[in-house]
């Protein structure tokens, strides 16, 4: 099973990627947890690069692409075969959400990106962490040094997140809406309600 987990910045996904983990691990499934951009060397280099050097908007689009290339050779397929849950921290739903809805890229150019990278393999199940910008910027205020996305301005944010909410809306069974701004316990609640009915 391929699960990704996807949201704007500060919306709280991170809170629970170890929940996750050991909400599998405790079902005695082997898990690999991953990134994006990232999860393989090359990736990480271009994660680097593409979260703190200015460039085009297709330049950025790209190296988000080249990144998946390497990332579903390397990981993501072979642990699928292997028999693994992947979970990772963002995949293509980010592109069509920060390169389209943020960027303002138009879809059809990504949807040849997809077709490119990884056509036949799609997420079995996408959780949203869906946060009104406003709220999210807020608790982004207290986190580290921000990079080149989170220091965007609200309205960015804003257009990320109605991308994220089409997307929803265009694939309602594999794309789940998880409301962020509740506490932890709820939120943890209604993921498990999700993997029960899938795992
Ligand atoms: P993020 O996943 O939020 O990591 P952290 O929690 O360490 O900040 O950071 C990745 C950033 O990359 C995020 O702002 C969204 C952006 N991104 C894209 O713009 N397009 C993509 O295709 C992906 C995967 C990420």
């Amino acid at each position: 099973m391929f699960i990704t987990l996807e949201g704007v910045d500060g919306a709280g996904k991170s809170s629970h990627l170890d929940w996750l983990e050991d909400w599998f691990k405790a079902r005695g499934r082997e898990v690999r947890m991953t990134r994006e951009p990232g999860g393989t060397p090359i990736g990480e280099q271009l994660r680097e690069l593409v979260l703190h050097q200015a460039m085009h908007p297709e330049t950025e689009a790209l190296i988000m692409f080249a990144a998946r290339r390497e990332h579903v050779e390397q990981v993501i397929r072979p642990a699928l075969d292997a028999g693994a849950v992947v979970i990772s921290d963002r995949f293509t739903d980010a592109s069509f959400a920060y390169q389209c809805g943020g960027r303002g890229l138009p879809e059809a150019r990504l949807a040849v990106l997809e077709a490119w990278v990884h056509a036949d393999l799609q997420p079995d199940l996408t959780l949203l962490f869906d946060l009104p910008p406003e709220i999210a910027a807020q608790r982004l205020a207290n986190a580290r040094a921000p990079d080149r996305f989170e220091r965007e301005q609200v309205d960015f944010h804003a257009r990320v997140r109605a991308a994220y909410l089409r997307r929803a809306t265009q694939f309602p069974r594999r794309i789940q809406v998880i409301d962020g701004s509740r506490e932890i316990a709820d939120v943890r609640r209604q993921l498990a309600d999700i993997l029960e009915q899938v795992a």
